[in-house]
């Protein structure tokens, strides 16, 4: 099994540029099950675990893909088969998002329940409910989930938590269905927006996307269209976290900081300073950080996906931090390995008490999850001697050349085939 290898306190500063969303790109790759007609996606990650899952998904049930560099060319003209491979979408979460489209598209569909990060329990039933109020007759058998409906019918939907993906796949079939569909208590993330947007771009109507109400008004047919992925906010916070965590002076480009605020706000109360510069943001790691609380929430609050970085970077505040995750009941398990690097850091259910330390020591790590890999390699770069992150095929879910990108601005890690 291969690991990156990490030689910590490097001089860190230069220009790093982001990709494509991944969050972004996942639903919209799946959203063009919607028309016959191709779709054309710009700044597309394509070289991402995730994206080559969705892409092999999207396959299986008759999709024409073609990708060079980041672009990629869809074409479902035809849908040769509704199930999805359970053996692909087990391994992915975000490969639910095909049910939506799928049933409004075909009128029927069968789908595994799905699997992907480990991070707490994670079910569907938010998607099922949306389903089922627009319409659809919804059965589980054999770790499958069948729909059916010869029809979908707008309807008035009150979500129970702003759910990313039961938006994302409620907002599909609803784009398709007879009448109007309204979303209360929607998810408002800026990957929402952009599926709004490459849906709208295909003769959707949908209005509110970014808000907790959005109002989707049904259309006979869509067709094809070209569209450009929003900049990736995780991968850019996770950079400027590498500059925080180093002292480092780095230019994060196509960062967008509207997209980022609550992390933005909290690496200036911890200390650096920020410019927000129109291609991208510059960020200075300050020379003592300060300590902070930090509370995940659904947009516009602070990410669950960059909890564990932060985490990372609290290590080494000065003074004692406090991290409250509320989005998932089980997300803290890099918290062990940061431990094992000498990390003060003691866990009370859903609260993490983080006491900043002067200094981390490189260890042998494990990477249990995608964001939690990507803390580890953070933790690394700042670390007195060399950290080993194993377990990199999550960090390669979601980040594309992440120890090439890093080296770029100065970090020494390497990749290593085991
Ligand atoms: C998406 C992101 C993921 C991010 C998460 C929260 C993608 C591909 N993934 O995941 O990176 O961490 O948003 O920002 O975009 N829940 C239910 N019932 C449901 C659906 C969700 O109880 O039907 C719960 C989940 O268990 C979780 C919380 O709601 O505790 C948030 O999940 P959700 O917003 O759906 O996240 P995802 O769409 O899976």
């Amino acid at each position: 099994m291969s690991y990156l290898q990490i030689v910590g306190k490097q001089k860190i500063e230069g220009k790093i540029k982001i990709h494509g969303a991944k969050n972004a790109v996942l639903p919209i790759m799946a959203a063009t099950l919607l028309t016959p007609e191709s779709c054309i996606l710009h700044s597309v990650p394509s070289t991402l675990e995730d994206v080559l899952m969705m892409k092999r998904i999207l396959e299986a049930v008759g999709a024409h893909i073609q990708h060079e560099q980041d672009d990629m060319s869809i074409d479902l003209s035809t849908i040769s088969n509704c199930e999805a491979p359970y053996e692909l979408v087990s391994k992915m979460r975000a490969s639910f998002v095909i049910l939506g489209p799928m049933l409004a598209r075909v009128g029927q569909a069968k789908i595994p329940m799905p699997g992907g990060c480990a991070i707490g329990t994670r079910p569907v039933d938010l998607h099922l409910k949306g389903m089922q109020a627009l319409g659809a007759e919804i059965s589980l058998s054999n770790g499958y989930v069948n729909a059916k409906a010869a029809k979908l019918r707008g309807n008035h939907i009150y979500l129970d938590y702003p759910s990313v993906g039961a938006t994302q796949n409620i907002m599909m079939a609803a784009t398709l269905a007879e009448g109007s569909t309204v979303i209360e208590n929607a998810a408002a993330e800026p990957e929402i927006s952009d599926l709004a947007t490459f849906l709208n771009s295909c003769g959707a109507h949908i209005h509110g996307a970014g808000t907790n109400m959005i109002r989707v008004e049904g259309v006979q047919q869509l067709h094809g269209c070209q569209h450009e992925v929003i900049p990736d906010r995780i991968e850019a916070g996770t950079f400027l976290i590498a500059a925080a965590i180093t002292g480092g002076d780095v230019f994060v480009e196509g960062a967008v900081s509207n997209h980022m605020k609550p992390l933005l706000a909290k690496l200036w109360e911890l200390g650096c300073t920020l410019q927000d510069q129109r291609e991208g943001i510059r960020i200075q790691g300050p020379m003592k950080l300060l300590s902070t609380n930090v509370t995940t929430l659904p947009h516009p609050g602070f990410p669950t996906d960059m909890q564990a970085q932060m985490m990372a970077l609290l290590t080494l505040a000065s003074g004692n931090s406090m991290i409250t995750e509320t989005v998932f009941e089980n997300r803290f398990q890099h918290s062990e390995e940061l431990i094992r690097m000498g990390a003060k850091i003691r866990i009370d259910g859903r609260t993490a008490f983080v006491q900043g330390v002067t200094q981390l020591t490189g260890a042998q790590v494990q990477a249990t999850n995608l964001r939690a890999g990507a803390a580890l390699v953070l933790a690394g770069m700042a670390a007195e001697g060399e950290t080993r992150v194993h377990e990199i095929y999550h960090i390669d879910r979601g980040y594309v050349k992440l120890e090439e990108k890093l080296c770029g601005i100065g970090a020494r890690i390497i990749r290593v085939e085991a």
